[in-house]
């Protein structure tokens, strides 16, 4: 099983890359900027379990240039069977104080660049029978309709909103492909980019507890659901 997991270097995406890569027969592609955060996830991995997995993939999502992502994969395996789109921006400010460089910047690498991604590896994940593949969108209770909204988050959660509403309609145009599409918006996990955002918030809980959920419901979630945006939350109405 193949696995690409998005923004690896540290909190949620550290976490699931570390799970996923402890199950059997998993070879996770572990991709992020930050060279140190992957060397560590690499060395904590193969801490955990002696036969880990792990292709670090040093890219930076919003920038880098995708064939040469496309090139350096394919080194490695000509088929995916899993992409977690799980990195992710956020800039918090009240909306009268948000520009337009702050909108694109969240927009860009949320929705547009995570977008590409799914467009450039698609091809590697299609099939015409066996277990259908797996794109799972890591969204945010922020961008779940109708879930209550928090000040200063209005170009973040909006921008999570829009990648739920590409999953739904990745699945209708996937679904020929063999390939699911299904969109967490998940609750507060105490990682460095709440701790950033909110300092001082206490969240329910830890990226080691909600990376096993993902993780499952990555390996498992396509024979149940498809073009699905669920919400994972203790907290938030
Ligand atoms: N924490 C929460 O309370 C919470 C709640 C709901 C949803 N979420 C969602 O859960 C996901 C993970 O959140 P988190 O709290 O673990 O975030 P985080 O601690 O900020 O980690 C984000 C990861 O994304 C990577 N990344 C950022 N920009 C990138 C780029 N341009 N190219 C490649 N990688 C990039 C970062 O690594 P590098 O810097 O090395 O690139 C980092 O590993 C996000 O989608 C977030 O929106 C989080």
């Amino acid at each position: 099983m193949n696995i690409l997991i998005t923004g690896t270097s540290r909190g949620l995406g550290f976490q699931t890359a570390l799970e996923l890569s402890s199950r059997e027969g998993c070879q996770v592609f572990a991709l992020s900027r930050q060279k140190e955060g992957l060397d560590k996830l690499l060395k904590t991995a193969l801490q955990k379990h002696k036969g880990a997995k792990i292709v670090p993939l040093h890219f930076d999502l919003e920038h880098g240039n995708f064939q040469d992502l496309f090139l350096e994969i394919k080194k490695h395996t000509s088929h995916l069977d899993i992409l977690i789109n799980n990195a992710a921006s956020i800039v918090v400010k009240p909306f009268m104080d948000l520009t337009e460089d702050d909108f694109s910047k969240v927009y860009k690498l949320n929705v547009i660049r995570t977008a590409s991604l799914i467009r450039l590896l698609v091809p590697l994940m299609e099939r015409t029978n066996g277990p259908r593949a797996h794109i799972v969108n890591i969204s945010s209770m922020g961008g779940f309709q109708g879930s209550m909204k928090f000040a200063g988050l209005s170009a973040y959660s909006s921008s999570k909103a829009a990648l739920a509403g590409l999953t739904e309609s990745l699945a209708e145009e996937l679904k020929e492909k063999h390939i699911s599409a299904n969109c967490l918006c998940l609750g507060a996990i105490q990682t460095e980019m709440l701790n950033e955002a909110f300092p001082g918030y206490q969240a329910p809980l830890t990226p080691e507890e909600m990376a096993l959920y993902v993780a499952d419901f990555a390996l498992n979630g396509s024979k149940y659901f498809n073009g699905k945006i669920l919400p994972v939350s203790l907290s938030t109405p």
